[in-house]
């Protein structure tokens, strides 16, 4: 899987290099190319924004300079362009095992109050928000699709983890506990000390999950549908 990225803060993109999505990338399962869009502003000063039209506040990233930087991406034919707006359509999990599947997304960040929309008209296929609220721009937005992308991209993490979580229908997991069986005066609940099936030790899992939840554990479904 390749992404390229564009973006005015290339360098906010850092926290990638680490843990599994950095480990991904040394080893080759996925590729990310950072493009610094305010390298393609013809501007002496390398103005990238402009005033809009019809006034109000804020500024708009100017068209010429997002298509250029755009339009230097080779071998794109095939990549789905991705632009990340809180006017967009709200991330699932369904949604990121399908961009799983594509071989090459290209993520558009904004900034200010946005990018001119003929740019957007003409380059972008999807639109795409991480929730009902408001970013200093589309950096953060594009990191948790690639993190939330790459875990379903081949041996990023193991299938195990991901054949898990198919099993337990796309709810969240159970709680989980590792050695001593006692501490703070808590014990590990008795179902996981004996020695199921791991099958059937999932399922116990999930069920202690489910009684558990008006306690202290939250019961979150992921919304696999639209
Ligand atoms: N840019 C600013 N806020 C955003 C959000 N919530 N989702 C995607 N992109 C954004």
């Amino acid at each position: 899987m390749k992404f390229d990225i564009l973006s005015l803060f290339p360098e906010m993109f850092e926290p990638l290099k680490s843990s599994i999505i950095g480990r991904a990338e040394k080893n080759e399962f996925i590729k990310i190319n950072l493009i610094n869009i305010r390298d393609f502003s013809n501007d002496k000063h390398k103005k990238v924004d402009d005033t809009p039209y019809g006034g109000g506040a804020g500024m708009v990233m100017m068209q010429n300079v997002v298509y250029d930087a755009y339009s230097s991406i080779e071998d794109k034919d095939n990549a789905k362009v991705i632009y990340l707006t809180p006017q967009g359509k709200t991330l699932t999990q369904k949604k990121v095992v399908d961009l799983s599947k594509e071989k090459h997304l290209i993520l558009i960040c904004g900034h200010y109050e946005g990018i001119d929309q003929r740019v957007i008209d003409e380059i972008v296929d999807e639109e795409i928000s991480i929730g009902d609220y408001v970013l200093t721009g589309g950096e953060l937005p594009a990191m948790v699709l690639i993190d939330s992308i790459s875990r379903y991209v081949e041996g990023v993490i193991s299938n195990e983890s991901i054949d898990e979580e198919s099993f337990s229908n796309g709810l969240l997991e159970y709680p989980h506990y590792t050695r001593p069986e006692k501490f703070l005066n808590k014990e590990v609940p008795e179902i996981l000390k004996s020695r199921k099936s791991s099958r059937d030790c999932k399922m116990e899992k999930t069920k202690i999950y489910r009684n558990n939840k008006n306690k202290k554990t939250r019961f979150v479904e992921l919304q696999f549908g639209d």
